[in-house]
């Protein structure tokens, strides 16, 4: 059983997604040890206490990155964790730490990479980008995280359809439901079967 660290910075849709399928097996090779938040307020953390999950926030703006890292890398450690999943997640890792975990990170993406991802291209940022562009098709990328912004191997991916008179908030909302809710369940449940598999 390959243990798990979902970390997030705002809404926790995504974990929710996760503990979801958890909760109804469709993760069966892994589970989630902690919930980690970088900033104050996250809806995420109160998702982790309503499905009974260890949470933590680790303020990064108090802490400073050096320190935040530390704390983070510290916390990991303690808990064991095989598996670190970025839901969400905001804050950029340093280069040490992605080459300490490598291979051990993955990310979830609003769009298909390589389009609209790398540095800047976030949250609704991603989506505006897509509508300015006219895209016919987005969609959602799971990817491995390395030292590149959206760089890393990509391991999942599934498209939606983008309609007309579609806002960056309506995209987002479809994107989400229709494919980073579905894809990276899966993603978790795969990465944990091949790290369990590669410990045999
Ligand atoms: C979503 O736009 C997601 O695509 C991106 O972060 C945003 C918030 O996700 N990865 P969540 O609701 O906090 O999971």
């Amino acid at each position: 059983m390959v243990n798990i660290a979902v970390l997030t910075s705002g809404g926790g849709t995504n974990l929710e997604a996760i503990l979801n399928a958890e909760e109804r097996g469709d993760i069966k090779s892994g589970n989630v040890q902690i919930v980690i938040a970088d900033r104050a307020g996250c809806y995420s953390l109160v998702r982790a206490e309503n499905h009974k999950k260890k949470n933590l926030l680790l303020n990064r703006k108090e802490l400073g990155r050096k320190e935040f890292e530390k704390r983070l890398v510290e916390t990991l450690i303690c808990e064991k964790i095989d598996l670190i999943v970025l839901a969400g997640f905001l804050s950029i890792l340093s280069e040490d730490f992605t080459e300490f975990y490598r291979d051990r990170i993955i990310n979830i993406h609003p769009s298909l990479i390589p389009s609209f991802s790398g540095e800047g291209y976030y949250g609704l940022k991603v989506h505006e980008a897509a509508l300015k562009r006219g895209v016919k098709l987005t969609g959602a990328t799971v990817h491995l995280v390395n030292e590149i912004p959206d760089g890393g191997k990509i391991l999942f991916q599934k498209a939606v359809e983008v309609k007309d008179g579609d806002t960056p908030e309506a995209l987002q909302k479809r994107v989400m439901e229709e494919a980073e809710w579905i894809i990276l369940p899966m993603a978790v449940e795969y990465m944990a079967d091949k790290i369990d598999k590669e410990r045999v």
